[in-house]
């Protein structure tokens, strides 16, 4: 039987350079989306998925992420004061969870970010997060996944199909459905031309990893831009066992790029109930003049 996926890790040590000079002193992934910093809503989505065990992977000017989770015993008090009550309760729930951080003394690559939580995952499998993938929190994903995982008892990957002309941008997979978008992964290609693209089905920021990917990452030498690839050692880990993609079909934002970004603070805004109604009316007035002009 497959043991139970309890832990999550979330690499955020990169340096975020699509996002300076905002990331020089501050983490890309406290970022907010509307209210909200984007590594919020991955957490939530972890914890939604009954996880219980936070791994962080941190660098240099991620201080912010550890104070965003921490207990804020000054500013609870002001908010009690002065009965802010539903911001209270919602600035409680963020110190409840358990975190671990784990500092990557240099950004080596995501491969490198996941080997450095092998100390606290030991032997189990686990989710990892990247935040700046976000996931509309309406649509399930990493449910899906947990399920898939369960059944097969492998290595399960998100999939997005992507347009051709963004496929340069991800790992892309070749595979056979064997269940309603499920996929047995055959090969894997980094950041493929168009033209040598094995399919339009991308890997994005959502796995869940058995513990036999840290014995690869650890031989796995540097790739692509001098970084240890998580593509690369999950390319040895499919000569040895199954490997699935599971193709996600709703809505993810690429929040590390500065149009994703803005995507996906318009999309969250139109949700938010106290905001939709006048920032709907600006949009349309926005589009109209914008119209208006190009005619
Ligand atoms: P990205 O490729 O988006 O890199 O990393 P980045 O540094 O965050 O951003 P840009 O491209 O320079 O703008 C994908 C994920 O892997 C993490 C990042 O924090 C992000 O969540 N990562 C990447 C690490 O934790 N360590 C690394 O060495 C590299």
């Amino acid at each position: 039987m497959a043991k139970k996926v309890s832990k999550a890790v979330f690499p955020a040590a990169g340096l975020g350079t699509r996002f300076l000079p905002a990331t020089k002193a501050s983490p890309k992934e406290m970022l907010p989306i509307v209210d909200k910093p984007m590594f919020q809503y991955a957490v939530e989505e972890a914890a939604a998925c009954n996880i219980k065990e936070f791994i962080v992977i941190t660098g240099k000017s991620k201080r912010a992420i550890e104070d965003h989770f921490d207990y804020a015993w000054e500013l609870e008090e002001n908010l009690k004061s002065t009965g802010k009550n539903k911001i209270l309760d919602e600035i409680r729930e963020l110190s409840q969870h358990q975190f671990a951080y784990i500092r990557q003394g240099a950004p080596l690559g995501l491969g490198h970010a996941i080997l450095c939580s092998k100390p606290f995952v030991k032997d189990e499998p686990f989710a990892v997060l990247l935040s700046d993938d976000i996931i509309d929190p309406d649509d399930r994903l990493l449910k899906d996944m947990i399920r898939i995982y369960n059944k097969y008892n492998a290595t399960v990957l998100a999939l997005q199909q992507v347009p051709k002309d963004e496929i340069h941008r991800y790992g892309v997979i070749a595979g056979k459905e064997v269940g309603k978008n499920i996929f047995k992964i055959s090969d894997m290609i980094e950041k493929p031309k168009a033209s040598s693209a094995p399919s339009d089905m991308a890997i994005i920021g959502r796995y869940i990893l058995t513990p036999d990917i840290y014995n690869i990452l650890e031989k796995t030498r540097p790739g692509k831009g001098g970084e240890i690839q998580l593509t690369d050692a999950m390319k040895t880990l499919l000569k040895r066992k199954p490997v699935y993609g599971y193709l996600f079909k709703g809505r993810r934002y690429d929040g590390g790029d500065k149009v994703g970004y803005l995507k996906a603070t318009v999309e969250l805004a139109l949700k938010n109930p106290s905001l939709k109604a006048e920032f709907k009316d600006y949009l349309y007035s926005r589009v109209a003049s914008i119209k208006e002009k190009e005619n």
